[in-house]
């Protein structure tokens, strides 16, 4: 059996919750047991009105699953997980396990030391071209995790946009998706989560990014309308299958994706509006191809984005006592 100081796994869950959630809703919970970490799904978080198939709720614990396994490699241990374990327990997405030590390499050590440093950046980015080197290394962290990473062509970044704006519009006009989005964007004292006024940026003047308008539902008197990149850079991360491993593999390309893009001192903003939409995502999906797309990412180099809470460890993690 592998022995672990006893703080090394609440360190990496504590660094596993800082992984992107859909609303900020950090719909996980961890418990250790011995040399084990389980990551579940709480379902009481995810967004009924939003998300009913859970399949964000499954990519934000992905992204947390992805952290936990780079937090450990960079602490020196090696792990090996296995998802959903219990078929009669589908909350338990996966069981990771230490399976022994080896020093992190450069590269591990740079990778984890951006998980801190990712924040989701709704601001204007500058007009400077994303390099085709940085691209090709983030096409290739999307196929470690055996997802796929396409930046659009200018005709089909035009198309994404077009569809992100009739999905925000279509959605702006649910009753339930406001009530919901309100309830995340509401008052903060005492609040742990959700997304706060820092974090929602500015308008876009011309209303062309379908960057999600977290300031609809409470009033922000002091945002600014600000205009935005003509040509914005946007990528599809899109899987080879689409039930719940597979969402759960694209969260942890996707947090791949984002922490390279941060080592590397791109901007990124997940934009899932369009694929909140079944009959839009449709569109954006080639299942004759064996792609689903699972997320759209925009990236850019733009002014520094704010950090948004996180619970206490102490409300996620259950520490089992051997
Ligand atoms: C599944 C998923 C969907 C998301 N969709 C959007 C989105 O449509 N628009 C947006 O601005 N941010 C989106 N985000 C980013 C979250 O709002 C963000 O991760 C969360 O508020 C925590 O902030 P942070 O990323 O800065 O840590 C999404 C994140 C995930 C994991």
């Amino acid at each position: 059996m592998t022995t672990v100081d006893s703080s090394v796994l609440p360190r990496c869950v504590q660094a596993a919750t800082l992984a992107p959630s859909l609303h900020n809703s950090q719909p996980w919970r961890f418990r250790i047991d011995g040399g084990a970490v389980r990551v579940y799904a709480d379902a009481g978080r995810r967004l009924d009105a939003l998300d009913p198939s859970g399949r964000e709720l499954l990519i934000s614990v992905g992204a947390a699953l992805f952290t936990l396994r780079l937090a450990l490699r960079s602490r020196g241990w090696t792990s090996a997980h296995v998802l959903f374990p219990e078929p009669d327990s589908p909350e338990l997405v996966a069981r990771v396990e230490l399976t022994g030590r080896a020093a992190p390499s450069e590269a591990v050590a740079a990778l984890a030391a951006a998980i801190p440093l990712r924040h989701t950046n709704r601001r204007p980015f500058t007009a400077a071209v994303v390099p085709a080197d940085a691209t090709e290394e983030l096409t290739r962290a999307a196929a470690d995790e055996g997802a796929t990473f396409t930046i659009a062509g200018a005709a089909s970044r035009n198309a994404i946009l077009g569809l992100g704006q009739v999905a925000e519009l279509r959605l702006r006009a649910d009753g339930g998706y406001r009530a919901e989005l309100g309830r995340w964007t509401g008052p903060r004292k005492g609040r742990h989560d959700g997304i706060p006024p820092t974090a929602i940026g500015p308008w876009d003047a011309l209303e062309r990014l379908p960057i999600r308008d977290f300031g609809l539902m409470h009033t922000q008197p002091w945002r600014t309308s600000e205009r935005f990149e003509a040509h914005p850079t946007i990528a599809v991360l899109a899987t080879r299958g689409d039930d719940p491993p597979h969402w759960v593999l694209a969260g942890q390309a996707l947090q791949h994706v984002l922490l390279v893009a941060t080592r590397l001192g791109l901007a990124t903003t997940p934009i899932s509006q369009p694929l909140e939409i079944p009959e839009i995502r449709r569109l954006l999906t080639d299942t004759t191809a064996g792609r689903w797309a699972q997320m759209i990412i925009r990236l850019g180099y733009g002014p520094p984005a704010a950090a948004t809470p996180r619970r206490p460890l102490a409300e996620v993690l259950r520490v089992d006592t051997p």
